[in-house]
């Protein structure tokens, strides 16, 4: 019998405790066109973290599945709350599974034909991300977000999405806490067509 120790996730932080972890990390510079002020990112001098995301050993067989975590850190780009980069799946009909650790946040998703849904993270919330459609983690909250991710290792990610597509709405801070707005008004308003 070969009885072994597994890797443990910490709930409450989302932090996964393994050997092999990897972690990547996406700082403002990174995400060139991600944000909306694209002003406010090339005159930020400060770079930081936007967010990071921990995975355990990438697999690669069909049929297999990956586990990874990503954390977000609270804070602001003009008026615009951190997020992740946001992707469909290279394989697009692929699904995956999120579960909100930390911290309090928005699931973004939006399906080929434009459909925007929006679903509340928070601990212990649970999201189905169905195939075809495009996803992305906002950070509304003040402290970090962190939410854990199981998702197909055939699945792949498409972030040219983002060039091509994009994101029809975006998440801004207003006095309620934040407000959405599609993408085209804030444009609008910065002055960018
Ligand atoms: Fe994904």
């Amino acid at each position: 019998m070969n009885l072994s120790i597994p890797p443990i996730i910490n709930y409450q932080t989302g932090k996964i405790d393994a050997e092999n972890v990897i972690t990547k990390i996406a700082t403002l510079s990174s995400l060139e066109g991600v944000f909306a002020d694209e002003v406010k990112h090339i005159e930020n001098v400060q770079d930081r973290v936007i967010y990071q995301v921990e995975m355990l050993p990438a697999q690669q067989a069909e049929g297999e599945l990956n586990f990874g975590v990503s954390h977000i850190e609270p804070g602001l780009v003009g008026n615009e709350f951190h997020m992740t980069r946001g992707h469909i799946h290279q394989r697009k009909e692929q699904a995956e599974f999120y579960f909100g650790s930390q911290g309090e946040g928005l699931l973004l998703m939006q399906t080929e034909q434009g459909d925007v849904s929006i679903e509340k993270v928070f601990p212990g919330s649970i999201h189905h991300i169905p195939g075809f459609v495009a996803h992305r983690l906002i950070n509304t909250g003040d402290t970090r977000l962190s939410a854990l991710a199981v998702w197909p290792a055939i699945a792949g990610h498409n972030y040219e999405f983002l060039k091509e597509v994009g994101f029809k709405v975006r998440v801004l801070k207003s006095a309620m806490g934040y407000k959405i707005v599609s993408t085209n008004e804030v444009y609008k308003h910065s002055g960018q067509v």
